[in-house]
């Protein structure tokens, strides 16, 4: 069924007209941006659900819903619809609104256990930058607490809190100097506690402690339950707020609006995005009521804080059919299910490789370290049709992020496959 095949290669990997397409790009788009190589990249012409097709007419299975965004599959039938009735797509978000904006707002709050007001952005970066200026706005503390290896965009001020030195090598002298990072010490979560605690004794400047419950680009790195529980007790007792950035693990891609809340922590702010609205640039700031009232007072006129395309109504619109559609279908508890499911199986097949450190991840936010950076796997992959991306800070650990429609037996098939590339 389209949408739902095993993909199908009938040309070299890259393609002619890949390749083609990448001499084109060179000439106009600045060099860094687009990783080239003989082997990569393929120009995508079209997607549907779990399929994506090059221009080249070759067929993949994405396991990376494009950067954990398209959650329900790229082009759902139903936002199509969507796409194609909507009365209105350009809005004036934060002047004349429209009311999918409070809807969405509406919905978000209720999902998140009531007592949150938001401020929507587009990118996972600016919704960061908002929570920035939220917290220094309340608190009226210049510093954020970091973890190594954290990723939280690559805007000018969500840089400043992205842990790795690569992004802003040139740019150090001029960044924001108000981040203390800790280091990420896998095997000693109370080492790390210890930590916190003798910064916020010794520095009185902190407004927040900011982080992804798993870190994402930075190798799906789960912090535990426990520890997470231990810091938000540590927060209160040092009236610091805790905030969540789960651009990438909320929005039901580890089974749960927010991956934090299932763990049962409570938290002052949090990001979404990606998955929100499955394809379409939509993020938001989520804040509790009293913070977001006192951070951001009435308007007196003019928004201290806006985008051109804030609650972009196509947008908004949209996220509420992702959020219905994932309701209706139960596709959170299938995420949930399979994606232990899909953890196991991986364990079980890969488990005399050489090599293989770690299996882990939380729903369909699933990652196999290595011992080694596995760039060469990730395009032997591409040529065997499925798409997959390196993640951690040595490009060491294959990030797995299907759609929510990706089937037992795509995916049996793609870790068959794998177990052949990487023997
Ligand atoms: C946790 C997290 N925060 C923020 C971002 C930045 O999002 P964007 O690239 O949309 O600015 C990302 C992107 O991968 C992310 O994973």
């Amino acid at each position: 069924m389209k949408g739902f095949e095993h993909p199908i290669i009938k040309t070299s990997i890259p393609g002619k007209l890949s390749r083609g397409w990448v001499k084109r790009m060179q000439d106009v788009e600045a060099p860094n941006i687009t990783y080239t190589d003989k082997d990569f990249p393929v120009f995508i012409k079209s997607a549907f659900l779990n399929n994506v097709w090059d221009v080249d007419g070759n067929m993949f299975l994405d396991l990376t819903s494009f950067f954990g965004v398209a959650s329900i599959g790229h082009r759902h039938p139903k936002v199509q619809k969507i796409v194609k009735e909507l009365d209105i797509y350009h809005g004036m978000g934060d002047v004349h609104p429209t009311p999918y904006k409070v809807m969405l707002l509406e919905k978000l709050n209720a999902l998140l256990g009531g007592g949150f007001m938001g401020i929507f952005a587009q990118s996972g970066s600016e919704a960061v930058e908002t929570c920035i200026k939220t917290q220094m706005l309340y608190t009226h503390k210049p510093k954020i607490v970091v973890f190594e290896d954290a990723y939280h965009g690559l805007g000018f001020g969500a840089m400043n809190l992205t842990q790795r030195k690569y992004f802003k090598e040139g740019l150090e002298p001029y960044t924001g100097q108000w981040v203390y990072t800790l280091p990420f010490l896998e095997n000693n979560e109370e080492q790390m506690l210890n930590n916190l605690i003798r910064l916020l004794e010794d520095k009185k400047d902190i407004g927040m402690v900011f982080l992804e419950p798993i870190q994402g680009r930075g190798g799906i790195r789960i912090f535990s339950n426990r520890f997470l529980k231990n810091l938000r007790t540590l927060t209160k007792d040092f009236s610091v707020l805790l905030g969540f950035d789960e651009i990438f693990t909320g929005s039901y891609r580890t089974g749960y609006i927010s991956y934090a809340k299932a763990m049962g922590i409570d938290f002052d702010l949090i990001t979404l995005g990606k998955g929100l609205s499955s394809q379409f640039p939509l993020s938001v700031c989520m804040g509790k009521r009293k913070i977001m009232e006192i951070a951001w007072p009435k308007s007196r006129g003019e928004a201290k804080h806006t985008y051109t395309f804030l609650g972009h109504p196509l947008f908004t619109r949209v996220g509420l059919a992702v959020l219905d559609i994932i309701e209706q279908e139960k596709l959170h508890e299938k995420v949930r299910r399979k994606g232990k499911e899909y953890i196991d199986m991986l364990k079980e097949v890969l488990k005399n490789k050489k090599g293989i450190k770690d299996i882990r991840g939380a729903g369909f936010m699933i990652g196999i370290e290595f011992e080694y950076n596995i760039f060469e796997l990730v395009k032997k992959l591409l040529k065997k049709g499925y798409i997959t991306l390196p993640a951690g800070n040595k490009g060491h650990v294959l990030e797995i992020i299907p759609t929510f429609y990706i089937t037992d037996e795509l995916f049996t098939r793609f870790v068959e496959v794998l177990d052949g590339v990487i023997e």
